[in-house]
């Protein structure tokens, strides 16, 4: 399976603050917001993954992530020349993808909660071995702002509708999704919405239809933020501020995933330590590096 992370958009809601910066580069407490949706990506094990991004913040990426090699991963980009709609990113994604299975992640989407791992982990074996399509429920107060998925008494999907004025659940589809390589093919037919995107919720309607719509919810023990308002920025960064000071453990720290991965060796971990010694977060990693080596002494 290959992760694709949609990084591109115009961030136009959070204006003026993301009208000369991408709103993926702004800080969710202690790092960039696009660190948590890759890091998920690696801790789910994806190695190859794909940036969706705008022209203009392409070097910028790049300035931050490079190929990933320093993380043990493959790390490419494409650009999206408009910010056309999320189906959009499948299609720009097809020659990186090949024949593959695809997770397909929001860059301004954080997840946190017990067993999340475990849960994204059975939805990609799930796809791996009988293809189709897995999205993920998460009860929110203004489902007005999200896809929304409806159940019947029995938890069958009976429809899934972008941003509909009159939600028929409180259900938001989050920003992760596990489709079979079906998925490039079935984005490439969706027809611009009303608001003139091609919504990613065309592409889950399709598999619906078809019958291989698999949806699960994530109750109360998981946290879901979508960063894309001025409050649930603020929220975001205040939850992982609280939950990091409590355990003393980050969330979205991707050189100690990929050091626990085993994708980078202590030394490695060391040298991208270094140069951030002076941070809390360079610190943090200096942690981990003391700790490993006094184990191996
Ligand atoms: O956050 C979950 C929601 O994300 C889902 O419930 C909705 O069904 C889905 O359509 C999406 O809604 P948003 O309106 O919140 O999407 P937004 O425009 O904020 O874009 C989500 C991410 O994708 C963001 O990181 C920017 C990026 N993006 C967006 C567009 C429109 C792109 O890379 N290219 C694009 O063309």
């Amino acid at each position: 399976m290959k992760g694709v992370i949609l990084a591109g958009g115009s961030g136009t809601r959070l204006y003026p603050v993301t009208k000369a910066i991408n709103k993926h580069f702004l800080p969710i407490y202690n790092k960039p917001m696009i660190y948590y949706p890759l890091s998920l990506a690696m801790l789910l094990g994806l190695k190859d993954i794909l940036f969706v991004v705008n022209r203009y913040d392409l070097h910028h990426f790049q300035d931050l992530f490079g190929d990933g090699s320093h993380l043990g991963i493959n790390i490419q980009y494409t650009i999206q020349e408009e910010p056309r709609g999320l189906a959009e990113g499948l299609i720009l994604a097809e020659d990186f993808v090949g024949d593959d299975n695809i997770c397909f992640m929001l860059g301004d989407n954080i997840f946190f909660g017990h067993d999340l791992v475990k849960i994204l982990q059975e939805a990609k074996e799930d796809i791996e071995k009988n293809g189709g399509a897995y999205v993920f429920g998460y009860s929110v107060k203004d489902p007005e702002r999200f896809g929304v998925v409806e159940f019947d008494e029995f938890g069958n999907v009976l429809s899934i509708e972008e941003k509909p004025k009159k939600p028929k659940s409180n259900y938001a589809v989050v920003g992760m999704y596990f489709y079979d390589n079906k998925a490039i093919e079935i984005a490439k037919k969706v027809q611009p919405s009303e608001r003139g995107e091609l919504e990613i919720t065309s592409v889950n309607e399709e598999y619906l239809k078809q019958g291989k719509l698999k949806v699960k919810l994530l109750g109360r023990g998981f946290a879901w933020f979508d960063a894309g308002t001025h409050d649930s920025f603020l929220e975001a960064g205040e939850f992982v501020a609280t939950i990091e000071k409590r355990t003393g453990l980050m969330i979205g720290c991707i050189e100690e995933i990929a050091f626990n991965n085993g994708w980078i060796t202590v030394e490695e971990l060391e040298e991208l330590a270094k140069p951030l010694r002076k941070t809390e977060y360079g610190q943090y990693l200096m942690e981990i590096v003391q700790n490993n080596k006094l184990q191996g002494v």
